[in-house]
């Protein structure tokens, strides 16, 4: 007999890995986006398994296999989409429904019952998929928008179970939940949880807000009381790997990039814009308020360029699409406008870099501009910090990302407020550098210290504690 100590499974709807075929057959990159790059240090540690889909249609049971036995080496065990699942239930209700409404953009929201039957049907396949490789002490810990309903799911089969869910997306005011015709469902599916973290108040807030007008429960202290349990309700802000961060930044491969960039750039100062391709993030405004910068600020026309880097993500979602075209034309009708025979306004890459390229931009950049319209978290920003080891450096912040809670020493603009913005970043290229390392010494002190580990360990600390308590009251 094999004696088996408890784990943690990990799931969500993008395992951290990518998985991608060419002309060599199939290749394993790192996923794109907060929960992969944030999560993606932790999942291995004590035997934890990252239960997830693979990221590409698999229509072959032979290379099904195969996938599945590459994966299962590093810990993961994929979850495969039909092609009318990654249709209604990636691209559609997590990704038109869901997304936009949690987001505040109901107006790009559709409502469609066949995504919403594909999201029940998706997230009933990943409730299998779990229920086959956790055991009974096994903590299962469950990620983001595109999985509500799967705590329900796991409690009807396993009510014993421990179950955890964090939401990496922010959570809407209750005015913007009320419009979706399944809010109930998605609200009791999130309570088939012990724990329920988000990353800020406002978030929790808004969840117990909803819970209370649409179920008709009240929370004490964040705690819910259902007819058989309880749930508990808490904010925990998401770090980042930072040591991981600033070992890259250091690395001998980091510099040489970093020697190679600032070479090509002739002097020219750097602003740093990253983010995956996502009307959420404010591109198109970021855009405009740098072309304000140059206008209200002729002096630095020729001084200071914008290196902007969009990850390509969703492209068969229609607004992302359009969202693509729109910031072509922008950075090309700037550039048009500005650019001299030696100096270009803007940088514009459309793909993801390696860890180390990365951390060369944002060691070269003297100003980090993250200016997102609404954003659960934003680690783009903490990961920035982490690479100014020499604490030299001025990050830019929406007010508007729940990154914006923790890092008060940023510069906080409103991303609406081109002017603003603008303003802000002559005021960054300004700076004098006393201020800056004041500001930055304390980011990164932060930065340092809630690390993603700390995070998790937090979040699994309150769930246990949350179990344990829960288990006390009933024996009584
Ligand atoms: C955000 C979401 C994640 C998602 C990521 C990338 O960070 O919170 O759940 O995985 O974006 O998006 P994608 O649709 O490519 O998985």
């Amino acid at each position: 007999m094999t004696i088996r100590m408890p784990r943690t499974i990990i799931v969500s709807n993008r395992l951290p890995t990518k998985v991608q075929r060419n002309n060599e057959g199939l290749s394993f990159k790192p996923s794109e986006g907060g929960l992969a790059t944030g999560l993606g240090s932790i999942y291995r540690q004590d035997g934890n398994v990252w239960v997830g889909w693979p990221g590409l249609l698999v229509e072959d049971p032979a290379e099904e296999k195969q996938i599945a036995e590459a994966l299962q080496g590093d810990s993961m065990a994929p979850v495969f989409l039909s092609e009318v699942e990654i249709e209604n239930f990636y691209e559609g209700f997590s990704n038109s429904t869901l997304w936009p409404t949690f987001h505040y953009f109901p107006q790009f929201a559709t409502y469609e019952p066949a995504h919403w039957q594909a999201y029940v049907a998706v997230n009933e396949k990943f409730c299998r998929a779990v229920l086959e490789l956790a055991g009974p002490d096994d903590t299962i810990w469950v990620h983001d928008y595109q999985l509500l309903l799967l705590p329900q799911l796991l409690r009807q089969q396993r009510p014993d179970c421990t179950i955890g869910f964090f939401l990496h997306i922010p959570f809407p005011s209750y005015e913007l939940l009320r419009v979706l015709p399944w809010r109930r469902q998605l609200l009791e599916g999130m309570l088939g949880a012990d724990l329920i973290g988000f990353h800020t108040f406002g978030y929790m807030r808004h969840f117990l807000s909803s819970v209370s007008q649409l179920l008709g429960l009240p929370n004490q202290n964040g705690q819910v009381e259902l007819p058989t349990r309880s749930v508990l309700v808490d904010a925990f802000p998401m770090g980042i790997d930072y040591e991981h961060y600033v070992q890259a930044a250091g690395s001998e491969a980091a510099q040489q990039h970093e020697a190679t960039y600032r070479e090509a750039l002739r002097g020219s100062r750097v602003v740093l814009s990253i983010d995956r391709l996502d009307y959420s993030k404010g591109i198109a405004q970021r855009l405009r308020a740098f072309e304000q910068l140059l206008q209200r600020h002729p002096e630095w026309v020729g001084q200071v360029s914008l290196l902007m880097v969009v990850v390509p993500s969703r492209d068969q979602v229609a607004q992302y699409a359009s969202l693509k075209q729109e910031i072509d034309e922008l950075v090309g009708r700037i550039n048009a406008s500005f650019s001299t025979i030696d100096w270009n306004p803007i940088y514009y890459f459309y793909r993801s870099f390696p860890l180390e390229e990365l951390a060369a931009l944002y060691r070269l950049a003297e100003v980090g501009l993250v200016t997102p319209v609404r954003d659960g978290m934003n680690l783009v920003a903490k990961e920035f910090v982490a690479c100014k080891t020499d604490n030299r450096g001025v990050l830019i912040l929406s007010e508007r990302a729940g990154a914006a809670r923790e890092l008060s020493d940023a510069l906080l603009i409103n991303p609406t407020d081109l002017e603003g913005m603008a303003e802000a970043l002559h005021q960054a290229l300004t700076m004098p550098a006393d201020e800056q390392e004041q500001r930055m010494t304390a980011m990164r002190e932060l930065v340092r210290e809630y690390n993603v580990f700390a995070w998790s360990k937090l979040f699994m600390y309150q769930l246990a504690y949350s179990k344990v308590k829960q288990n006390t009251l009933a024996t009584h």
